[in-house]
């Protein structure tokens, strides 16, 4: 069964606990791709996913690199698809391994490459909402995807944090 559901983020902090408890629940093979524009939160979302993986060092974005690998609770993939035009630019720098590994991937500007996404990976996408009156500059809408199952726990334990 798909889930799909959102929460509201009101700052940097917000996201990254959010981050965080899904960091708790994930499990080894997962895959998460991550879509939104430039600035919208996605590589501060993932800060959060490595703390809640006791990732000691702090995920930032891989300029230089496609992928950036830390270690924690389990192994986690940082990728950043931004430089890239497609999934062709892919062959030959064994995301494979990444992705069907026993670590957790992790995938900014995931719309770069979709074909390389199975069905089981968990979307997230990030969007600034139209600035207005009663939306402040720091509301982030983070929209959640997916088949995996622990995803409502996740709903439930970001209600009971009072994170929603
Ligand atoms: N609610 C929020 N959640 C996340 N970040 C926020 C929020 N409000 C403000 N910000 C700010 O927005 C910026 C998000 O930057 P971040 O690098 O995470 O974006 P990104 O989506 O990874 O961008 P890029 O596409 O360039 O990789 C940070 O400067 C952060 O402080
Ligand atoms: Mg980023």
């Amino acid at each position: 069964m798909i889930e799909e559901f959102h929460f509201h983020s009101s700052s940097e902090e917000h996201t990254i606990k959010l981050g965080e408890l899904l960091g708790k629940l994930i499990n080894p093979g997962t895959i998460i791709a991550l879509k939104g524009d430039l600035g919208a939160g996605k590589t501060v979302f993932v800060k959060g996913i490595a703390k809640g993986l006791n990732v000691e060092e702090e995920p930032n974005s891989p300029t230089f690199v496609i992928m950036n690998a830390y270690e924690g609770r389990l192994p986690l993939y940082h990728f950043d698809l931004y430089r890239i035009s497609g999934a062709n630019e892919l062959e030959g720098i064994g995301y494979e391994d990444c992705f069907y590994g026993k670590g957790v991937s992790v995938v900014e500007w995931a719309d770069r490459a979709e074909e390389i996404f199975p069905e089981s990976s968990l979307t997230v996408e990030i969007s600034i909402p139209k600035e207005g009156e009663n939306n402040p500059d720091k509301l982030r809408k983070l929209k959640f995807r997916g088949k995996k199952q622990w995803l409502s726990s996740f709903k439930n334990s970001v209600e009971q944090a009072s994170l929603a």
